[in-house]
């Protein structure tokens, strides 16, 4: 009975009633675990997971993503499906089970005492990357500022700013920008200004041909 009970409160996770007052839309399907930090403005769907992670304001976790071990920066688009940072398993060990290393494993046993065994790495998304549905990626990798994910992408390696990468595993198809353009979009951080600025810039955003005069006001 007792173990019963506990096997039920392990999987009950109260923080997203109280994202219901304080934050702009947390599911009520959702699981977000206690060492994780969501902001006021970061919008997470139904059937979301979010464990050990950071997340800043106006980005969106679509439904059925798993978010694991990783920092994300604003405005990022997270498509359904997606995977980041599902873990690690010893690959030059005599087992990748974790029964042998892991205190907290499916297996609900545990054979031996903690090793050292990492298994998990810090993944590192930088702001307005868009991952398309289900992606994966892997634990450890850095996405620069402006990227984009491909559809069904493996991503293995890092991925420079404003790359789009797509595949399994993923390369890169092309670069969204010029050199210099990719340069001074990184040099405006335009994701750090106030929403009430970003608000007098929107038909900047909307411009299809902006120009280096253009990206140089967001810098005002
Ligand atoms: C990655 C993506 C943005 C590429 O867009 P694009 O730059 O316009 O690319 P194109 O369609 O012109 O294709 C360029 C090349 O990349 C390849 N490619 C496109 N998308 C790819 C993907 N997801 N994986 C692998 N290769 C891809 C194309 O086959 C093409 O290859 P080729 O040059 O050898 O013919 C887009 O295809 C994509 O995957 N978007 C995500 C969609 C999504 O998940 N939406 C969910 C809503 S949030």
């Amino acid at each position: 009975m007792w173990r019963i009970l506990r096997k039920i409160f392990r999987n009950l996770n109260f923080n997203r009633f109280s994202y219901l007052f304080t934050h702009k839309y947390v599911s009520l399907f959702s699981l977000i675990d206690n060492s994780s930090k969501i902001q006021r403005n970061t919008i997470i769907n139904r059937g979301v997971k979010i464990i050990s992670s950071s997340i800043d304001n106006y980005t969106y976790v679509a439904p059925n993503s798993v978010v694991s071990h990783a920092l994300i920066g604003k405005f990022c688009s997270i498509s359904s499906n997606v995977k980041i940072g599902m873990g690690i398993h010893p690959t030059d060990l005599i087992s990748t089970s974790p029964i042998f290393y892991a205190k907290d494993n499916p297996l609900r046993e545990r054979l031996t005492d903690p090793t050292k065994i990492q298994e998990h790495k810090q993944t590192i998304i930088g702001n307005d990357v868009w991952i398309g549905v289900d992606a994966l990626i892997m634990d450890g990798i850095r996405i620069g500022n402006g990227a984009i994910i491909g559809a069904k992408a493996l991503v293995v390696k890092d991925v420079p700013a404003y790359a789009i990468v797509g595949g399994i595993p993923a390369h890169i198809i092309r670069y969204r920008f010029d050199e210099n353009t990719i340069k001074l979009l990184e040099e405006t951080q335009w994701w750090s200004l106030p929403i009430s600025t970003l608000k007098t810039k929107v038909e900047l955003f909307n411009k299809e041909s902006f120009t280096k005069e253009d990206l140089q006001t967001l810098l005002k």
